[in-house]
């Protein structure tokens, strides 16, 4: 039987990357309605003062790079024991691959693999050690397609997928759950660009069977069911929510 517990999330301290944007900030209210004290993580600080006092529950805010390896360490210390991580936070340039420069290519592989890699390294690490925790990273739907113009995310967001499986596969045995979720496009301020007209927004529905683009409440939900008890037996899995794009 579900049980409304297992969504209780009173007492366990959740870290939320990019909970300045679009999907971590609907992560971090949902984790905080559900009685989790929540640390909202982000490269960004703007306004993130006023959203950890709004959220209530004990809720801070830390500020970190997730391109800067000793900025992960210094998020990873200063967050303290964490039960959950949503490893969310990430950053997208598209254009076409040969017009990218290395720099763009280096720092989306960095930011988008490297980082979230690194701070579930950190984070997990003191997971553990204490025999429990739930790491939700967020991968995308482009892990699963092939991506023009999009080719160094979908190549990182790849690499999140393999991650999470290999992961889970180590930590499992100590009491840590690695998960993913993959959200399909999701209107929030990292596509805006590639859906800013009504043609783009047209043309872009034509790929999705559900005739919708995604909702960041839909994706924090997921991350939340994730994250709880009622998944206790999900291990490496990615989940896709995506309005079936990938089934075209
Ligand atoms: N929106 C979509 O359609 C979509 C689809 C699939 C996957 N995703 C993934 O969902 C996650 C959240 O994206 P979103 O849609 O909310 O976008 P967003 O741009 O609104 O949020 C991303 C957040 O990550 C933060 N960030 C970027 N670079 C950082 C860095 N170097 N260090 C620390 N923080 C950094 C940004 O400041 C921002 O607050 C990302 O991992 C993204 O790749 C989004």
């Amino acid at each position: 039987m579900i049980e409304s517990s297992d969504f209780d999330f009173s007492g366990q301290r959740v870290l939320v990357t990019g909970a300045a944007g679009g999907i971590g900030s609907a992560m971090a209210a949902a984790f905080a309605a559900h009685g989790g004290e929540v640390i909202l993580a982000d490269i960004a600080t703007n306004g993130l003062a006023e959203q950890a006092d709004a959220l209530g529950n004990g809720a801070t805010f830390l500020q970190y790079d997730q391109s800067d390896s000793a900025s992960i360490v210094a998020l990873s210390d200063a967050a303290g024991p964490v039960d959950v991580l949503c490893n969310n936070a990430g950053a997208m340039q598209a254009g076409p691959f040969l017009e990218q420069s290395p720099e763009t290519i280096e720092r989306m592989i960095t930011v988008d693999l490297t980082g979230p890699v690194l701070v579930a390294r950190h984070i997990g690490e003191g997971m553990v050690a204490r025999g429990r925790g739930v790491i939700v990273n967020t991968a995308s739907q482009l892990a699963f397609h092939g991506s023009g113009f999009r080719t160094a995310y979908a190549t990182a967001k790849a690499g999140i997928v393999q991650f999470t499986k290999s992961a889970a596969a180590e930590w499992a045995p100590h009491g840590v759950r690695v998960v993913a979720l993959a959200p399909g496009r999701t209107l929030t301020a990292m596509n805006a660009p590639l859906l800013a007209t009504e043609e783009q927004r047209a043309e872009g529905l034509k790929h999705i069977p559900a005739g919708r683009y995604g909702d960041r409440e839909e994706m924090a939900k997921l991350a939340l069911f994730l994250a709880s008890d009622a998944a206790s037996y999900v291990v490496g899995e990615t989940l896709v929510a995506d309005g079936g794009y990938v089934l075209l």
